[in-house]
């Protein structure tokens, strides 16, 4: 794959993401209209759907055989696909959305030949947008100005700020709740604040040292988990699994083998 296809494909997800960050903001509606999605709190509103249609509109327009992997259903594959799959969530932290509540994000990743080449996480109303390119780093925009992320080095998990996130199903949650009640003893504290793409972009920004939940999608951490190796953080599942397998874990890279050690340990236990 040439570095010039992924270029292109970083600007026009980055595009994307503005276009996609504008209808999102400018046109929320104040009674917004949604449904239940897996349980009664699982939430899809209008916007997700919306901006999931104008994002694979977007690519169509001017890639029209890529093909798709959204939350909200997009999976239809062209007739002749290229090698370009864009694996988008129109809204992470959805539920943070509808109630205004600031940490939500768009979330797109952009795989060659089955491997996540782009990652672009926008989040509008904390005027960021996160972004990496395999093997080029990853970076942060703040109202326009540009820095390279780098994660954090060396805490130890006593030291360490952790982020967790909850499945929408309740025995899923007593089982996260009671793992948790374990973890926020042994950590100096542990976040849950909405939107999993987002708290890999966290990790990746060092503004966590680690990340763990049960039960993610693909959609969930294509983007982030590129954002945080290009970072120098490293991802994965627990003890060798795969990312998103059962779990998903991130962290500085020095940090990764005891949260990995201690999750499987009480997986055991409560999974
Ligand atoms: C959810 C968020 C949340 C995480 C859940 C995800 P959604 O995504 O990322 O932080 O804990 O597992 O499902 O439903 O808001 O797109
Ligand atoms: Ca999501």
């Amino acid at each position: 794959m040439t570095e010039s296809l992924n270029q292109s494909l970083l600007a026009l997800a980055l595009d994307i993401a503005k276009s996609t960050s504008e209808i999102l903001v400018n046109q929320r509606p104040e009674n917004m209209a949604y449904e239940s999605k897996s349980t009664p709190v699982d939430l899809v509103t209008e916007m997700d759907k919306a901006a999931e249609r104008h994002i694979v509109q977007r690519v169509k327009d001017v890639r029209p055989n890529d093909s798709f992997l959204g939350e909200e259903g997009t999976a239809l594959p062209p007739e002749n696909p290229s090698n370009v799959k864009w694996i988008i969530d129109p809204i992470d932290g959805t539920v943070n959305y509808f109630y205004n509540h600031p940490y939500w994000a768009i979330s797109i990743g952009v795989e060659v030949d089955g491997e996540i080449q782009v990652g672009v996480v926008a989040a509008p109303l904390l005027h960021e947008t996160f972004y990496a390119i395999k093997g080029g780093g990853a970076f942060v925009l703040h109202d326009g100005v540009k820095k390279k992320l780098q994660t954090n080095s060396g805490a130890s998990i006593e030291k360490a700020l952790l982020s967790t996130g909850f499945g929408y199903d309740a025995e899923r949650r007593k089982k996260q709740g009671a793992l948790l009640a374990e973890m926020v003893v042994i950590a100096r504290d542990v976040r849950r604040a909405g939107a999993a793409a987002l708290d890999f972009c966290y990790v990746a920004a060092g503004r966590l040292d680690a990340y763990y939940e049960f039960g993610l999608y693909p959609w969930d951490f294509a983007a982030g988990s590129l954002i945080v190796t290009e970072a120098g953080g490293r991802v994965g599942g627990l003890a060798g699994d795969k990312l998103g397998g059962d779990w998903s874990l991130a962290a500085n890279a020095d940090l990764f083998d005891e949260v990995d050690q201690l999750v499987t340990k009480l997986s055991k236990k409560y999974f």
